[in-house]
């Protein structure tokens, strides 16, 4: 082998031991390329005379495996090096422990309405619901509710601007009884529906959240009675509580949309609450100007009511003393609530 050529073996073998990617390519073109070094003596062959041509020419192609050789040797290498990087960059820790999935759940308030509709749906009640945003006409005038009762106030009520079709005030609605007045507009006796939903006051404390959920009941029929109202509310907590020890009472009371007009109250045979009336709802008979209202016959259909607070009676179901613990957000309480 001349000098020359030896020169490039060392070139080549130099170049192309420390190229990364790109100077490798360069060294590739550079050696082996159509206008590289290699292929300019190749062409170089046809001016040799016959022996010495066969004789360049073997030497010349050992040369040119050699170098890709050395080529392909470099880029496993780098191949390999560029794997290895990749690989301890992405390393996975196989023994720490896992993220979990991260699933939600459903809030306490809603798993105690699906509850709630459940058991009511269980015998034969329908359930609906109506806007917060409530008119005036159907959260108090449509439900008997004079101009002067307190209920009105502005202090009782948040008032929202603007006004219904007929110019009368908006606000949001301060319990779900107005359903009782949309509902029975849109369907026939017999009626039985539940409507659970947001409601509002201006309330804030221990016991009292400015918004917080009832559902409404209503029952409409041509005889039933005070009994009847009486065994399925009854029954209602039994089944919401899951034990028949409890006793249920009939407190009377006044709202202007029932006549006559009681407070359930309910109280535990055993547990930390045994033996104390807790009242968990209002209700009474529908009062004829409210059926009115309905567009029936007060002569000819008899209706029963009742309005019952659904955090009250989550905190009952599960000893839970503070109200605002349900608007918090604090995963360490809900999450209890999806085991
Ligand atoms: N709407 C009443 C309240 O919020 C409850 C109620 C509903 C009373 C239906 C009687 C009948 O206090």
């Amino acid at each position: 082998m001349d000098t020359s050529l030896q020169n490039i073996v060392d070139e080549a073998r130099a170049m192309i031991a420390a190229a990364d990617a790109a100077s490798l390519a360069a060294a590739k073109a550079r050696f082996l390329g159509k206008e590289g070094l290699l292929t300019q003596r190749m062409k170089t062959l046809g001016k040799l005379e016959a022996r010495e041509r066969s004789r360049v020419g073997k030497e010349l192609n050992e040369v040119k495996q050699a170098i890709e050789a050395l080529v392909n040797a470099r880029e496993a290498a780098l191949a390999k090096l560029e794997l290895d990087a990749r690989l301890a960059q992405e390393a996975i820790d196989v023994t720490l422990p896992g993220r979990g999935l991260g699933r939600g759940g459903l809030h306490p308030i809603t798993l105690t309405i699906e509850r709630i509709e459940a058991i009511f749906r269980s015998i034969g009640f329908d359930v609906a619901d109506g806007p917060e945003i409530e008119e005036d006409f159907y959260n108090f005038t449509a439900l008997n509710t004079p101009e002067n009762h307190p209920a009105r106030s502005m202090h009782d009520t948040f008032y929202v601007e603007g006004q219904d079709s007929s110019g009368n005030g908006l606000l949001l609605r301060t319990h779900t009884s107005p359903v009782q007045i949309r509902y029975a507009r849109m369907h026939k006796p017999p009626i039985k529906v539940i409507a659970p939903g947001k409601t509002y006051r201006v309330d804030s404390d221990a016991t009292h959240s400015p918004m917080f959920h009832q559902f409404e009941g209503l029952w409409v029929d041509e005889d039933i009675s005070f009994t009847d109202l009486k065994s399925v509310y009854t029954d209602f907590l039994r089944k919401f509580f899951e034990t028949d020890e409890l006793d249920v009472r009939f407190r009377p009371s006044y709202f202007p949309f029932t006549e006559p007009s009681a407070e359930i109250d309910m109280r535990f045979h055993s547990g930390p609450l045994a033996g104390r009336w807790l009242e968990v709802s209002g209700s009474g008979q529908v009062h004829p100007a409210v059926m009115r209202n309905y567009g029936l016959d007060p002569e000819r259909y008899i209706g029963f009511a009742f309005g019952s607070g659904i955090e009250r009676l989550a905190m009952l179901r599960h000893g839970i003393g503070d109200l605002r613990l349900f608007y918090e957000n604090d995963l360490r309480f809900l999450a209890q609530f999806n085991p």
